[in-house]
């Protein structure tokens, strides 16, 4: 008989148990996919009695999972526990020191640890893979890396976090405000344990840190990913971007210019009627441009427990084959390191200011903009009842450093009321 794959699974949360019943489930279909049986020999999470709704009594207990990565019987450690250090980063490591390739879900350690851990698994001849990380049951890194690998990629631009895909489309579905769709996203177990990592940004800048390494051979730099994250959107903003034809997203936006490499995960308005505008709910999507193909659109669920354990299994299924690709799709040695592009390149903006409401004060903000550099295109002030009236333009194109100026400007007039909210209108 062919010798089985034995996995160790380690964190039997949402994505683990949904990993131990597929295996479970389709035993027969992975077996005949991948010509030698997929079994788990070991399992560890922080607490054995807990019922997991899962049969779990064939496979050897292990309370600490840097233990489960060093046993004999397992081939491949996969790690599902979450968190950039601690139990994920010490049992990745110990797995990689026995001899084991390593499947993982977690984006934050491969974000900040990638590159010695795959410097780390090459030099001992191990892979990881980490197809679950990014977009959940997409199969992203599968396109960049194996698809796509005959390209040379321009741009990669996504929408990779559900929750605040769906806080901002349920605002301007339902008419709520923020607070209490984070409050619902809360209720319905959507956010990540520190929610920060969500509406932050957080959480979606290390996944598209992971996918620029891959697409422009750059060693991974979340660092250098300029982040925004949601909180600070309005219904009003919503509004008027669907008055003027556009929805706003948390848009991931990674793009290598001779000016560096670019990487922002900003709120910006994207056209209404684009794919990426269309996106509803929790729902993920990834636009991946090369040189040959053009563009490619790949839409799916970016979390939950199916989805997820999907995108696990299509990396085990992998490694029972044989296939052997680097954690970044060539060798950890010669990814480079890109500086970061100071300044992206010219778009519109959307401003939303805060105007105190007296003589002069709108001729100020138009002053500041203009000596800055910065032209108006469009502009309208809302109906107020305060003291400040929220006045919203639309500028033409300009770069982010002379927008800085400009608001830098803006705070020192006397006339605009706390930080101006700034989203970049993003072209398709
Ligand atoms: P989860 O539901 O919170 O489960 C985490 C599991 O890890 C739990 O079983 C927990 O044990 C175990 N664990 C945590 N610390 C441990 C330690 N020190 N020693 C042993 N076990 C430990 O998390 P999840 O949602 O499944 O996420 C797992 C990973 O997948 C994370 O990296 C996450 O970012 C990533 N991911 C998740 C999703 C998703 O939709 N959930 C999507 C994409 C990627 P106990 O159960 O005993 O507490
Ligand atoms: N918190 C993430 C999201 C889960 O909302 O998309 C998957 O990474």
């Amino acid at each position: 008989m062919t010798k089985p794959l034995r996995l160790g699974i380690a964190g039997l949360g949402t994505v683990g148990v949904g990993v131990v019943k597929i295996v479970r489930r389709q035993a027969e279909m992975l077996e005949m996919r991948t010509g030698r049986p997929v079994v788990i020999t070991a399992v560890s999470a922080r607490d054995a009695t807990k019922d997991r709704g899962v049969a779990l009594s064939g496979y050897a207990w292990e309370s600490d999972p840097v233990a489960l990565a060093k046993r004999d019987d397992v081939d491949v450690f996969v790690e599902l526990m979450g968190g950039h250090d601690g139990a994920a980063k010490d049992a990745t490591e110990a797995a990689l020191a026995t001899g084991k390739d390593v499947v993982t879900a977690n984006k934050a350690l491969l974000a900040i640890h990638g590159q010695a851990l795959a410097e780390t698994a090459e030099a001992a001849g191990q892979v990881i893979r980490f197809e679950a990380a990014v977009a959940g049951g997409i199969p992203v890194i599968k396109s960049l890396t194996e698809g796509l690998a005959g390209n040379e990629i321009t741009r990669v631009m996504g929408v990779m976090n559900g929750t605040c895909n769906y806080i901002l489309t349920r605002m301007e579905a339902t008419g709520q405000g923020y607070n209490a769709l984070f409050e619902e996203c809360g209720r319905l177990g959507y956010l990540e344990a520190d929610p920060n990592l969500d509406v932050g940004g957080i959480d979606a800048g290390h996944k598209l840190a992971l996918l620029s390494s891959i697409a422009f051979g750059s060693k991974p730099a979340f660092d250098d990913v300029q982040l925004q994250g949601i909180q600070r959107i309005e219904l009003d903003d919503i509004r008027h971007a669907a008055d003027m034809g556009y929805r706003i997203k948390l848009l991931g936006v990674a793009q290598r210019s001779p000016r560096g490499l670019e990487q922002r995960m900003t709120p910006c308005l994207v056209p209404a009627n684009s794919p990426l505008g269309q996106l509803e709910g929790g729902t993920n999507m990834v636009v991946i441009e090369g040189d040959a193909v053009e563009q490619v659109v790949l839409r799916g669920p970016g979390a939950g427990e199916g989805p997820t354990a999907s995108a696990v299994l299509g990396d085990i299924c992998d490694l029972a084959r044989g296939l052997r690709i680097a954690t970044f799709g060539q060798p950890a040695t010669t990814l480079q390191e890109i500086p970061a592009a100071q300044t992206g390149l010219p778009a519109p903006y959307y401003l939303r200011l805060a105007l105190q409401d007296k003589p002069g004060a709108l001729a100020k903000v138009a002053a500041e903009l203009g000596d800055a550099g910065v032209s108006i295109d469009r502009m309208r002030q809302y109906g107020h009842a305060e003291s400040t009236a929220p006045v919203l333009i639309v500028t033409h194109k300009c770069t982010s450093a002379m927008l800085d100026i400009a608001i830098e400007a803006l705070a020192k007039t006397g006339v605009v009321d706390g930080d101006p909210v700034a989203l970049r209108i993003e072209e398709l």
